[in-house]
C-alpha cells in the first residue's frame, strides 16, 4: 500500500470545457463477468480501467476465462460457459470493491468449486451475509469472519436448486448476485425486490441470450431467470459513468461562470436521480444528442453555474442516486436554504459510513448539518472551507470534498486521494483541464 496522498482544492475561476468521464463501473464489472460465463468472445469497448474493475478482470482469469486488453478500454473476454468455471486456487482479492466481490460470489455459487474472497480494510468491514445467506438457498455453503465479514470461503452447490426469494434490501448487488447464481440452477428462479434498483444485469443477460422475464410487483418487480442457460458472447459498449460525471457536473454548478459539457453519459432512468434532483434545485443542466448504445440510453450533458435552492429529496428516489449523496450534499451546502435527505440507511455500509463522513466533513468546513439515523439535513448558503477532510478509504468522499474546495472561501484538503483510482483514475487531470485549482 502506498502512503496517503493528500490533495488541496482552492477557489477556482470559471470551469470550462469538456470532461472525459470514464466507463460505467456497474456495467464494466458485469461485462467482464458475463463475458467469462459466455461461449465465444465478448468484445468490450469503453471498459472502466480502474482498480475495482481490474480486480474483477483478474478474478475472471483465475476462474479460467481468457481476458485480454487490446488497447485503451478495449478488452476481449473468452468465456468458459455456465458451469465451466475452474477453481481459482489462490485467494481472490477484490480490493475496495463491494460490487465486484458480491457479483462474483453469485457467479460461482452454483458451480461446485471453492474460492476465498478478501479485500482491503474498507471491504473487510462491509457485510457479506446479505449476499451469502440468500445464496445458501441454492445449496451453497460458506464460512466467514463473525458478522459475515471477509475473508469468506465459498463453496458452490453441486446440485443447485432453483429458488424463489424476496430481497429485503434496496440492493442491486444482492439482486444481481442471485440472478447470476440462477444461471447454473435447473429450471426457473424468481427474485423479487420491493424497489427498482439498477437493472444492468437484467439488460445484459437478455442481450447475451438468457431467457429472463420481469413483472411489476407493487413498487418493485419479480425477475425470473431460466437456468442452465447458455450465454452467447455479444459486443458491449460501456457508456460513461453518471456517478463519475456527477463530480464535474456539480463543480460546474457551484463555481461561478462555469460551463462544462460531458459527452456520452449513461442515462438509464434508474441511475439519473441526481440530475432530476439538481434540476429541482434550480440547476441549469441540458441533455442533448440522446442515443442508444448497447441497449442503454446515453446523451451529452451540459451544466452551467446556477443559483441552487434547497429541497426535500424524495426518499423513494434514493436507489436511482444512491452513490451520489456525497456530491449532492456538497451542492446542498452551496444552495440557498435547507436540503433534507431521508431513506439513506444503506449509506452507512458503503465504502465508508457516508452519512457520518459527509456530516463530519461539512461540519469541519463550517456548514450547518444534522446527521440523522437515515439521512442528512444540510443548511446551505456557501462554505467556509479551511479544513482537512478524513476520507475513510472512500473515493466518493475524496472527490466530493475536492469539488467543494473549488467554490469554498478557503481551500479544502482531503487526507488521501489514493482511493480515487478505484473508480475515476483520471479525476485529477480531468478536473485540472477544466480549470480546477488542485495542489
Ligand atoms: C452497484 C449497486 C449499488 C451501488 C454500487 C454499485 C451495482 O450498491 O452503491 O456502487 O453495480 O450493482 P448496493 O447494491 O449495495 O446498493
Amino acid at each position: 500500500m502506498p502512503g496517503p496522498r493528500p490533495l488541496t482544492a482552492a477557489r477556482a475561476r470559471a470551469l470550462r470545457g469538456a470532461a472525459a468521464v470514464p466507463g460505467d463501473k456497474s456495467i464494466s464489472h458485469r461485462a467482464l463477468i458475463l463475458g467469462a460465463l459466455a461461449i465465444g468472445e465478448t468484445r468490450i469497448s469503453g471498459l472502466l480501467e480502474a482498480e475495482d474493475v481490474l480486480n474483477t478482470a483478474a478474478a475472471m482469469r483465475r476462474f479460467g476465462a481468457q481476458v485480454v486488453r487490446e488497447g485503451a478500454g478495449t478488452w476481449h473476454v473468452r468465456g468458459v460457459g455456465v458451469g465451466g468455471l475452474a477453481e481459482p486456487g489462490e485467494e481472490l482479492d477484490f480490493g475496495n470493491s463491494g460490487t465486484g466481490s458480491r457479483l462474483v460470489m453469485g457467479m460461482m455459487a452454483t458451480t461446485p468449486i471453492t474460492a476465498v474472497f478478501t479485500g482491503d480494510a474498507s471491504l473487510r468491514k462491509r457485510p457479506m451475509g446479505r449476499v451469502l445467506d440468500p445464496l445458501t438457498r441454492f445449496g451453497t455453503t460458506y464460512s466467514a469472519r463473525e458478522g459475515g465479514l471477509m475473508p469468506v470461503t465459498l463453496t458452490g452447490a453441486a446440485d443447485a436448486m432453483p429458488i424463489e426469494y424476496r430481497v429485503v434490501f434496496a440492493s442491486a448487488q444482492i439482486k444481481s448476485a442471485l440472478l447470476l447464481a440462477s444461471l447454473n440452477a435447473p429450471g426457473r428462479s424468481t427474485i423479487v425486490q420491493n424497489v427498482r434498483t439498477r437493472d444492468h444485469t437484467e439488460k445484459m443477460l437478455r442481450a447475451f441470450g438468457v431467457e429472463i422475464t420481469i413483472e411489476p410487483r407493487g413498487e418493485g418487480e419479480a425477475i425470473s431467470v431460466f437456468g442452465e442457460a447458455e450465454l452467447k458472447a455479444v459486443p458491449v459498449e460501456v457508456p460513461c459513468d453518471p456517478s463519475s460525471a456527477a463530480f464535474p457536473l456539480v463543480a460546474a454548478l457551484i463555481v461561478p461562470g462555469s460551463e462544462v459539457s460531458i459527452p456520452g453519459v449513461l442515462l438509464n432512468e434508474r441511475r439519473i436521480g441526481l440530475i432530476e434532483t439538481l434540476r429541482e434545485m434550480g440547476a441549469d443542466i441540458s441533455i442533448s444528442a440522446v442515443r442508444q448504445s448497447s441497449g442503454e440510453e446515453i446523451g451529452d450533458l451540459t451544466a452551467r453555474h446556477s443559483s441552487l435552492r434547497g429541497i426535500e429529496v424524495p426518499p423513494e428516489r434514493a436507489p436511482s442516486m444512491i452513490d451520489e449523496y456525497p456530491i449532492l450534499s456538497i451542492a446542498a451546502a452551496f444552495a440557498d436554504g435547507r436540503t433534507i435527505m431521508h431513506g439513506l440507511e444503506e449509506l452507512r455500509i458503503k465504502e465508508s459510513d457516508r452519512l457520518s463522513a459527509i456530516a463530519k466533513g461539512l461540519d469541519a468546513c463550517g456548514v450547518k448539518v444534522q446527521e440523522l439515523p437515515d439521512g442528512l439535513i444540510v443548511d446551505g448558503g456557501g462554505m467556509k472551507g479551511g479544513a482537512t477532510i478524513a476520507t475513510h478509504m472512500d473515493h466518493r468522499i475524496a472527490m466530493s470534498f475536492l469539488v467543494a474546495g473549488l467554490a469554498s472561501r478557503e481551500p479544502v484538503t482531503v487526507d488521501d486521494t489514493n482511493m480515487i483510482a478505484t473508480s475515476f483514475p483520471e479525476f485529477e487531470n480531468v478536473m485540472k483541464n477544466l480549470g480546477a485549482e488542485f495542489r
